[in-house]
């Protein structure tokens, strides 16, 4: 066997019988991590609001042999949330990975910044993260490898003019992560972040003049798959002893 075809066994065994439910999963990363997780052997869970996309998305997978189902799931809803994980416990009876990977964003100047849109965006970017960590506990503590995956952002760990809204939810989910690391870890639940740079997704398509390229030192936003990878990576039993942490893939933007 050489180097190669042993590192694609490891991709395809690593999540086997792993069951993972990833939020904003009908597109973008999300779309991206259903892909990669489940050709790592799992059974992904891609739960969006956009109901079109999902179904398309698990109709193309389905076609290539990976187990992903779609469900509609608004992650601002305690009662979608209930009902989505009672239907993965009718299922499977437990959960092994949970990725909060849905988000919005927005930009107005921090004067202008409307109430109702300021409470909208962190009803996604973090009540949206705390209910699903609150309503997938109990199938989470009846998995040997539960990993919660949260996805914030280098805006979480800067700031950005007119991105105040964003900013400060990426920044409260990180923080919001390291609680419940501290908090599962006697459940040998892990929890870690994961804090993307610049991702070539339909949400920075409004961005002029390449967003934050200019300051990549690597030159170019990522593909989604380079953030899929690391998602994985923090799902599998590769990561056993890290919990708490942030897992920065940002092509070296933090680094300047
Ligand atoms: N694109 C980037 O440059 C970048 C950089 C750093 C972090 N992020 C973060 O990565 C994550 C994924 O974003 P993306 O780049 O794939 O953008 P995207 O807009 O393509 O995907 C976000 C997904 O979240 C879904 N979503 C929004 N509100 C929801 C709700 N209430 N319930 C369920 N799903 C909902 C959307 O429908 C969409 O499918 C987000 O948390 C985003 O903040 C993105």
């Amino acid at each position: 066997m050489n180097a190669t075809s042993a590192r694609t066994d490891v991709r395809a065994t690593r999540l086997t019988g792993c069951v993972v439910l990833v939020t904003g999963g009908a597109r973008g990363q999300g779309a991206s991590h259903a892909h990669r997780l489940a050709s790592e052997g799992a059974t992904v869970w891609a739960c969006d609001v956009l109901d079109d996309d999902g179904a398309a998305l698990a109709g193309r997978l389905g076609a290539e042999g990976l187990d992903v189902r779609y469900r509609h799931l608004d992650v601002t809803d305690p009662e979608a949330w209930a009902s989505v994980v009672a239907e993965v416990e009718a299922a499977h009876g437990r959960l092994d990975g949970l990725v909060n990977n849905a988000g919005i964003i927005h930009v107005t100047p921090i004067e202008d910044e409307p109430l109702e849109a300021w409470n909208a965006l962190f009803a996604v970017n973090v009540t949206g993260a705390l209910l699903g960590i609150q309503a997938a506990l109990p199938l989470l503590r009846r998995s040997d490898y539960a990993s919660i995956v949260n996805v914030a952002s280098i805006f979480g760990v800067i700031g950005a003019p007119g991105y105040v809204a964003y900013c400060a939810s990426k920044g409260a989910l990180t923080s919001l992560s390291k609680v419940a690391a501290l908090e599962l870890a006697p459940d040998q639940i892990r929890v870690n972040t994961i804090v993307p740079g610049g991702v070539s997704t339909p949400m920075n398509e409004h961005e002029k003049e390449g967003g934050v390229i200019p300051d990549t030192p690597l030159g170019r936003r990522a593909h989604v798959s380079e953030i899929s990878a690391a998602v994985a990576f923090l799902l599998s039993s590769d990561a056993s002893f890290v919990t708490g942490t942030e897992l920065v893939v940002d092509g070296g933007y933090l680094s300047r």
